[in-house]
């Protein structure tokens, strides 16, 4: 079975990324499988190291957006892509608006080695 931080991986690191192009979230999407019984509304890729990404669970903790006091914010912006499917698309046609940013972002940790399972925001 898929781990909670292998499933940060899959759905959220991309360090070797992104291609330079408007289709990068359809394709991205897809293959990663979120696209699979519905289209996943929002996602965040991350194109910076793992190791780099991994070290924002040591910054302090801060509140996540549900209310879970694990989240931890990087010290430094991250280059990243947000996914937002758009208005038009019907499933199983996922279509995707993609935009690169440079943000600080905020992570959810757990378990022993404490590390990222979900993406709680960009600031
Ligand atoms: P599920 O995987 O069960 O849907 P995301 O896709 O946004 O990265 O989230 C991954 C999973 O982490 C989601 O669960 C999400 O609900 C969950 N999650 C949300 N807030 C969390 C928190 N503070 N700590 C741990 N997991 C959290």
């Amino acid at each position: 079975k898929e781990s909670r931080a292998m499933k940060f991986q899959r759905q959220h690191m991309d360090p070797d990324g992104p291609s330079n192009n408007s289709n990068y979230c359809n394709q991205m999407m897809r293959r990663r499988n979120m696209t699979e019984g519905r289209c996943k509304p929002v996602n965040t890729f991350v194109h910076e190291p793992l190791v780099d990404v991994q070290a924002i669970c040591l910054q302090g903790n801060i509140t996540c957006k549900n209310g879970q006091p694990n989240c931890h914010k990087s010290s430094s912006s991250m280059k990243i892509t947000d996914c937002r499917v758009t208005s038009g698309s019907k499933y199983p046609n996922c279509d995707y608006r993609t935009s690169q940013k440079k943000r600080h972002i905020i992570v959810a940790c757990e378990g022993n080695p404490y590390v990222p399972v979900h993406f709680d925001a960009s600031v």
